[in-house]
């Protein structure tokens, strides 16, 4: 086990140790990749919604928000293409039964050979020291540019067959490479097909087809066919957008890495309707203001990278990923793509009505083109999560667990600790909590001694403890402890509420 991995693990303890996330229906031993989150979860889940509603909606007067039903008229998924194309290709194993999507089992093969090239430059680090160029060795070194010829090649044909739909070929790759079942071990496979990966369900009390309602897959859709109900009631004009957030459901083969892919999550999502011929220009604003709203955070630039598409679905004239360094490398945490009119040209060939806009400033009447951010509630939360996860060996060698969250996405911002349980400190504590409860979530707890509670308050991520001891009785003052660096400093009660407008912001 690498050390990442070991750290993930402990990231998915902590968050079921201290109420973030639960493995959904757990005393039925779970549903596989459906999570619960919990009484802390909720709380930093909605400051993430909050913050993405705020910076998208809020501070911009050219987008509005939207709310729209899960369930949808079956032919919007025609019309989207998610009935005939939105597949995972999928292969099972005859001996244990597993199933694979056929594109994940050659991705961890090269994964594998990945992890080769990283030991070769491993080692070479420990043999030369600090005279090591990773850069030179990399280009140089016989065994890691084998490996990386190899990668190239699988690559090449990886890309070839996902794009000709090739599924023999495919299959043909994986015996190729010598590629076994992880539960088996053996090479007894299935031919590979497609899968869809939407949940489909029915509607009303007649069991036909025609009933088939499908869980949507995406929440992009539903703002779509709202396009000329929000232009026209709004008054809206071009360019403008239209965002929201919502529940979306994916049938997922290959279910991993926590809430980095589940069956049921959340996507926040905007669609900017724009004039045609202006569509890069506004792609290109808006990749850079999505990856400055990650950086907001605080978290240090280097854990992001755009990955641009260099090829595109058929439907897009440009398209990148903003990808997050988790704990199990880089992977896509947000897409910013460029749709063009597909979707309104779509909707209004299979629906039969008109969705245009009448453009006053040059007097003509078309289609929007469309680029849409959409990010993923889950993942955002993982990224921040598992970036604020931290364990720090203390002066006197003891060890502290801290998340140290964003403050504005904390859950609780204050935690109001009596130092003892008597002596009229927990009413003043109580009292002092009553004073903050209105603007901040406070928590007050007196269990425990002292520096046990700073420890958990820590774990949770609660950027400022107040303490209240006997001295608060006489003078009116309390202890603040910042989480970060276990600073103190005493400040007066009549103070407190300017303090945390101050810090809080
Ligand atoms: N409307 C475009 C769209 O849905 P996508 O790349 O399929 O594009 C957008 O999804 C975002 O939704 C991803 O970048 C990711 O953050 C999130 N997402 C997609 N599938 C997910 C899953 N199975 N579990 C958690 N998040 C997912």
């Amino acid at each position: 086990m690498t050390n990442q991995d070991d750290l993930f693990k402990k990231i998915v303890a902590h968050a079921k140790e201290y109420g973030f996330i639960f493995p959904s229906s757990e005393i039925y031993d779970g549903l596989a990749a459906v999570y619960d989150y919990g009484q802390l979860g909720v709380e930093l889940k909605n400051n993430i919604k909050q913050a993405w509603w705020r910076s998208m909606v809020q501070l911009h007067e050219n987008i509005v928000g939207l709310d729209s039903a899960i369930f949808m008229h079956p032919r919007i998924w025609k019309a989207s293409g998610h009935v005939d194309a939105f597949n995972d290709p999928l292969i099972d194993n005859r001996d244990s039964k597993k199933r694979y999507r056929a594109d994940v089992l050659i991705e961890d093969h090269i994964a594998k050979i990945e992890d080769k090239i990283e030991k070769e430059v491993e080692k070479g680090r420990k043999r030369f020291g600090d005279s090591f160029n990773e850069k030179q060795f990399r280009a140089t070194n016989q065994r890691v540019i084998e490996h990386q010829h190899q990668i190239d090649e699988i690559h090449e044909k990886y890309a070839d067959c996902m794009n000709r739909n090739d599924l023999d070929g495919l299959k043909q790759m994986i015996l190729d490479l010598g590629i076994v079942c992880p539960r088996s071990g053996t090479r007894n496979w299935t031919d590979v097909r497609q899968f869809n990966l939407m949940f489909a369900t029915k509607m009303g009390s007649v069991i036909d087809d025609s009933d088939t309602l499908y869980l949507r897959p995406e929440t992009a859709q539903g703002i779509f066919v709202n396009f000329l109900n929000v232009q026209k009631s709004g008054r809206m004009k071009i360019p403008f957008g239209i965002a929201q957030i919502g529940k979306a459901f994916r049938n997922e083969i290959v279910a991993r890495q926590f809430i980095f892919r589940m069956r049921e999550f959340e996507q926040m999502e905007m669609q900017f309707f724009v004039r045609p011929g202006t569509e890069l220009e506004w792609f290109n604003h808006w990749k850079e203001e999505r990856l400055q709203w990650h950086l907001s955070f605080g978290i240090p630039a280097e854990n992001y990278r755009y990955h641009d598409h260099e090829k595109l679905a058929h439907y897009a004239n440009a398209a990148t990923d903003i990808e997050f360094r988790f704990p199990f490398g880089f992977k896509e945490l947000e897409g910013i793509h460029s749709r063009t009119d597909y979707d309104l040209s779509r909707h209004s060939e299979f629906s039969g009505k008109k969705l245009q806009y009448f453009d006053s400033e040059i007097n003509e009447s078309y289609t929007p083109y469309v680029i849409e951010t959409s990010i993923g509630v889950d993942r955002t939360f993982l990224a921040i999560f598992s970036n604020s996860f931290k364990e720090e060996k203390l002066e006197d060698g003891s060890l502290r667990t801290v998340l140290s969250l964003p403050v504005r996405l904390a859950p609780y911002k204050i935690a109001v600790l009596p130092l003892v349980k008597k002596d009229g400190l927990p009413e003043k504590a109580r009292e002092i909590v009553s004073i903050l409860k209105n603007d901040w979530m406070v928590q007050y707890d007196e269990k425990d001694a002292i520096g046990r509670r700073y420890r958990r308050q820590d774990a949770i991520g609660t950027p400022y403890c107040i303490t209240v001891d006997n001295n608060t009785l006489d003078d009116e003052t309390v202890t603040i402890r910042h989480r970060d660096n276990m600073l103190q400093e005493r400040v007066n009660i009549s103070q407190l509420p300017s303090f945390f407008r101050e810090k809080i912001k």
